[in-house]
């Protein structure tokens, strides 16, 4: 049996992932990516190959993902991870035509054909307003852990309007909504809401064809989930290895890589 693998080293998170030959996702690792992001990339790699139960010479290619890809100093080779995210969705979801991918520092949006390649794509690039690091800082003004956030943001019924686009200003925000005496769930739910109207109007940049996958690690965050199906008013596809998507799709092009290598030499070749 072979196994390919692939690393994504995120702005914030580094992931990996194994796969079977035939396309099976068999491990998965996380971890912060830190400050040395070579090892991170190596830490993150070890712990998926122990939790496959396999040696590192039976992983036959690795593909490094990410904004750190070429920080994946074991890698064999890099592919964006705009193709990876898009790969790893429509593998788990293939009826996926447009991914919403939600990391630490960006989100993006792309708009992928039914055999999975990339139609067109767009990120908020100018800040990391509408991503992790934006729920991250309200979070950290609120004294909340992360994991605590989406299910305290759902205890609300009143939602309060956040006018803020910007990661520097939402502290702030936050904070005097607290002050005003607004409830800390209905300020939750607001920083979510506005966080999904902005992502949706990404969404529209790239055509918002049914039907969206949710991919990377806000997708852990409950509330991130109902407040875009709420705008959307529909389903998003979604499931725990969201947060593993990128590095499923670097692994299956990997894998296409020793498949492919595989092959005998085509038949107009050998006429
Ligand atoms: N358990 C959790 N609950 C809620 N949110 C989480 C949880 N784990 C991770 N996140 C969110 O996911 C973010 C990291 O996601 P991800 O790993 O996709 O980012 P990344 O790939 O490092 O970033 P980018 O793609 O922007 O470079 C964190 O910033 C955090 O907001
Ligand atoms: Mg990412």
């Amino acid at each position: 049996m072979a196994y390919a693998a692939g690393v994504d080293v995120g702005s914030t998170q580094s992931k990996a992932a194994i796969v079977d030959e035939d396309g099976n996702l068999i491990a998965t690792a996380l971890d912060e990516t830190g400050a040395n992001v070579v090892q991170a990339a190596e830490r993150v790699y070890e712990q998926a190959l122990r939790s496959a139960k396999l040696r590192e010479e039976e992983v036959d290619y690795i593909i490094g993902t990410g904004y750190g890809r070429y920080k994946v100093t074991f890698g064999n080779a890099q592919v964006t991870e705009i193709s990876c995210h898009g790969r790893g969705a429509v593998k788990m979801f293939p009826d996926t035509r447009t991914v919403i991918d939600m990391g630490g520092q960006d989100t993006k949006a792309i708009s992928v054909s039914p055999s999975g390649e990339i139609n067109d794509f767009c990120m908020n690039d100018k800040c990391a307003a509408g991503t992790g690091r934006f729920l991250g800082a309200a979070a950290m003004a609120l004294d909340l852990s992360l994991a605590e956030l989406g299910p305290t943001a759902l205890k609300s019924d009143k939602p309060v309007r956040i006018s803020t686009t910007c990661t520097v200003f939402a502290e702030s925000e936050v904070l005097s909504w607290l002050g005003k005496g607004k409830k800390l769930p209905d300020i939750l739910w607001g920083v979510h809401q506005s966080i999904a109207t902005r992502t949706i109007g990404l969404v529209r940049r790239v055509g918002l064809d049914e039907k969206i996958t949710f991919t990377g690690g806000v997708t852990r965050n409950v509330a991130m989930v109902k407040a875009l199906e709420d705008r959307l008013g529909i389903r998003l596809n979604v499931s725990e290895q969201a947060h593993y998507f990128g590095a499923l799709g670097a692994a299956l092009f990997a894998l296409d890589h020793i498949l492919d290598s595989r092959k005998p030499a085509s038949s107009a070749e050998v006429a």
